[in-house]
């Protein structure tokens, strides 16, 4: 947790003028299971983790909101709040939040809202697949709230708030979808939780009381901006073209009435297909591995300029076509592992939860390509250094991976993975790591309390 008094201190010094500020904090999270499903509408199985970020933050006589960072990466910025706030460059710390304000500023319907002196901290490693983006989203959030004189239950639930802060973070460009948000809003301390979207809602799922979650950064970052950001939207794009394909599919075999609105509703909804039936309409639908996009034009019945104008934009096609088959399989898999992974968590089985875990990665890299080759390194090393279960966590490309470790065997693990990934690997490959690095780049993670103010 943040050093508040250091916060609050650091606030005055850069807004001497302003009165005693509230601070708003707001957790990271580690994915378990679920990964790149959520923008389908599947759950997910994430937790919160003892990083957060903080906003210390007081009202202002103007409309103007000022925002500081200790951080040198995020100067200092500052903006006019309302409705209708201009993004600044892509990549700009600021956008996530000028996210929060102009999504709340419209939820509520203010004009004019009062500006706010906001001062920024936090321990969530950045760039590392730990959400410390949608963290600061929701930081602000609650900042956002309090210029705006609404309360977090009485004026909006968190329900209502992770939902709206999920769409108002496509402020940003990414194409993500709604995990991150529910967790931070709905996480509780000492528990993971399986999200659901079909209606949001969280449930308790019990972590393993012998064993304990590790982060491993793998020092590749994870941005989700500038060219990452391509490379994320690759896969939201794509299952929107699987989506229509799927949903094609289905009005032949079931009825033209038949429409998915996300992927999610062939397990949902009124069609409420089993995991076989769902497997078998994948298997109709994208008989090779590739479709082009000649050939989804010609099952969709439409001009391909059309289908880039509706779904995928300027994704571009690969030779052969774009591989949707494994993409869809992808899906599948990872929901039946969500919806076993609840299940063996409830009866504290967590040799089968890590085997998940394990074969989520491999789906994660052969069938979604989200991994690297840093990230399967280190999840081998993990694995051989006693993790029973070790897979990458969040977006993927970089960034951390997650491991079960029998608490037991921890500093075995830490000496084991410190030696062979940050002593051996890093270097042979040319990426650096100084000891400080090191130092916080392995961390035992556990649940904490989902967003809320600290005064
Ligand atoms: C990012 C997005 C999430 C989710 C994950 C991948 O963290 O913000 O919505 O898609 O990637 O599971």
């Amino acid at each position: 947790m943040e050093n508040i008094p250091r916060l609050k201190a650091a606030f005055r010094r850069a807004y001497p003028d302003a009165p005693e500020p509230v601070v708003c904090r707001a957790p990271g999270r580690i994915n378990l299971l679920g990964e790149h499903v959520d923008y389908n509408g599947l759950p997910v199985l994430p937790m919160t983790i003892d990083r957060d970020i903080c906003v210390a933050c007081a009202p202002r006589n103007d409309h103007r909101v000022r925002l500081s960072d200790r951080e040198p990466p995020f100067p200092p910025a500052e903006f006019v709040n309302g409705p209708d706030i201009a993004p600044s460059p892509a990549g700009s710390w600021e956008n996530y939040c000028k996210a929060a304000f102009q999504g709340l500023n419209r939820h509520f319907g203010v004009e004019n809202p009062p500006g706010l002196d906001i001062r920024v901290s936090g321990d969530v490693p950045i760039a590392a697949g730990l959400s410390s983006s949608s963290a600061l989203v929701v930081a602000c959030a609650l900042a956002c709230l309090k210029a705006l004189d609404k309360s977090l239950g009485p004026d909006i639930s968190r329900i209502e708030l992770a939902t709206l802060l999920a769409d108002a973070e496509q402020y940003v460009g990414t194409r993500g979808g709604g995990m991150d948000q529910a967790i931070i809003l709905l996480g509780e301390e000492g528990d993971a939780c399986k999200i659901d979207f079909h209606p949001l809602r969280a449930e308790k799922v019990p972590v393993f009381d012998e064993y304990v979650f590790v982060a491993c950064n793998s020092l590749v970052k994870a941005e989700k901006t500038g060219a990452a950001l391509t490379r994320y939207n690759e896969g939201p794009l794509s299952c929107r073209l699987i989506r229509a394909l799927v949903e094609k599919q289905a009005q032949t075999e079931f009825g033209d009435e038949i429409e998915l609105a996300h992927l999610a509703d062939l397990w949902y909804g009124p069609l409420c297909l089993t995991n076989a039936e769902v497997a078998s309409l994948f298997d109709a639908a994208f008989e090779k591995d590739t479709t082009t996009l000649e050939e989804a034009a010609a099952a969709l019945d439409m001009a391909p300029q059309a289908i880039r104008d509706a779904w995928i934009g300027e994704l571009p096609e690969p030779e052969g076509g774009f591989p949707l088959r494994a993409r869809a399989r992808h899906q599948l898999t990872e929901f039946k592992r969500v919806d076993a992974a609840r299940d063996l968590a409830l009866t504290g089985d967590a040799i089968g939860f890590g085997r998940l875990m394990n074969e989520s990665h491999a789906s994660c890299a052969q069938d979604y390509a989200v991994s690297c080759p840093e990230l399967d390194e280190l999840v081998a090393i993990a694995r051989r250094a006693g993790s029973i279960g070790s897979r990458l966590t969040g977006a993927g490309f970089g960034g951390c991976t997650v491991n079960l470790v029998p608490a037991k065997d921890v500093d075995r693990f830490r000496a084991t993975v410190e030696r062979q990934y940050y002593r051996t690997y890093l270097p042979a490959h040319r990426i650096p790591c100084d000891e400080s690095t090191l130092e916080s780049s392995i961390l035992l993670v556990r649940p904490t309390p989902g967003a809320g103010y600290l005064s």
